[in-house]
């Protein structure tokens, strides 16, 4: 099967890109760089032993999408490309509303005209707002809180209006939790522009002395230890959810949304332990105000995907760590040439 992956030099879609020849099947990137490097398809290349047709093109052009769609003969889609600091979205709102919303549009049109219509969406957790229950379950009421989390809680519903007009189409909308984590080859990761805004590539760039000290948005909230619970999961398993969901697309039509996290929660103060035991490295931190829009805690109900996808996270917190920090020692730089440090 030839997949069309959009935004697949990015974090989740070079993992994905991995996993998918890894399986063996075909893959067509598009992507504009915006937020990554072509050196991440390269290193996927490396990695899989496989070479596969890049385009490099911007979703909000329609041209260069159909030009895509005319030279292969694509069957399925999986949509990663978009813009995704939620704070940099507040600021910026209307290229967030573009980017992310017109780009699905015009890639939907394309689609439709070339009668391809399996697509896997990358949704997020963050369309949830603040949880009324925890686990949080996909019938949750969706109260995105920001200009960036309304893009993808809108998506949802265009692509829901999508396959009421043609029931020829078939849409998973993968609701992420917090990936981390990276290949355990080292050779692909997180590469954030300037300082990050997650906390696990803050934790590494502490850790490696690019930054000197971590910020914990608070300790007061009401959970085990007063700081922040998410859910982590590790970015290959995440990967692995979007060969399920495309097995699911391309056997049966209709729109579902799928939550992709482990169903554990862990709190900001657990991660920097877990970190500092798998990297052996002293993490130096300070209780700072709680960030504004942040949520005590949010945990997935992961029970659809496995009932549903047959998928499963596996991997644990230790091994996200250790792969995280593999990455970010290897390359300090990210993908920027030469950053590779050979040991
Ligand atoms: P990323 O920024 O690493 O990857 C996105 C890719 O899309 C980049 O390679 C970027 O260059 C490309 N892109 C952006 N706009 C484009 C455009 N107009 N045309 C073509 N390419 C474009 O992000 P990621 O972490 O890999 O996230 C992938 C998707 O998952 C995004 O849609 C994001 O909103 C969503 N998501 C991410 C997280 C997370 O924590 N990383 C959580 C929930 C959802
Ligand atoms: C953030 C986004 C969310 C997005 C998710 C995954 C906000 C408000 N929310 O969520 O929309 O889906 O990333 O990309 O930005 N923390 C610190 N110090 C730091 C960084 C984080 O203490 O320097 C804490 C946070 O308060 C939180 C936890 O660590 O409790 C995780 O933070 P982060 O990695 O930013 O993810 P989310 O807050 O879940």
């Amino acid at each position: 099967m030839v997949v069309l992956i959009t935004g697949g030099a990015g974090y989740i879609g070079s993992h994905t890109c991995v996993e998918l020849l890894q399986a063996g099947y075909e893959i067509i990137v598009l992507d504009n760089y915006r937020n990554s490097h072509p050196e991440s398809l390269k290193r996927v290349e490396q990695i899989t032993g496989r070479g596969f047709k890049v385009y490099r093109g911007d979703l909000l052009d329609e041209k260069s999408i159909e030009k895509v769609f005319i030279e292969n003969n694509i069957e399925a889609v999986i949509h990663f490309a978009g813009l995704k600091a939620v704070g940099e979205s507040v600021q910026i709102p209307l290229m967030y509303y573009e980017c992310n919303i017109n780009g699905t549009i015009k890639l939907c049109n394309v689609m439709k005209k070339y009668n391809v219509k399996n697509l896997v969406f990358s949704s997020s957790a963050t369309v949830y707002g603040v949880p009324e229950r925890i686990p949080i379950s996909e019938d949750a009421a969706l109260e995105a809180q920001s200009p960036y989390g309304r893009t993808k809680q809108m998506i949802e519903e265009i692509l829901r209006d999508l396959y009421v007009s043609d029931q020829e189409w078939s849409i998973a909308l993968l609701r992420y939790f917090n990936p981390i984590g990276a290949h355990e080859s080292g050779l692909i990761g997180e590469a954030p522009n300037g300082i990050p805004n997650n906390l696990m590539p803050y934790i590494t760039q502490v850790a490696i002395g690019k930054l000197k000290v971590l910020n914990i948005f608070g300790n007061k909230y009401p959970t085990k230890d007063g700081t922040g619970v998410r859910d982590y999961i590790h970015v290959v398993d995440l990967a692995k959810g979007h060969l399920k969901a495309l097995e699911k697309v391309s056997s049966a039509t209709g729109v579902e949304a799928y939550n992709l996290g482990t169903g554990k929660g862990y709190s900001v103060l657990e991660i920097v332990e877990a970190f500092e035991k798998a990297a052996n490295i002293k993490i130096p931190y300070r209780i700072v105000e709680p960030r504004k829009g942040d949520i005590a805690i949010c945990y997935a109900d992961p029970s659809k995907a496995r009932r549903e996808l047959g998928w499963t996270a596996e991997k644990e917190i230790e091994e996200m760590c250790m792969d995280s920090w593999r990455w970010q020692s290897r390359n300090p730089n990210g993908y920027v040439e030469d950053s590779i440090v050979l040991q």
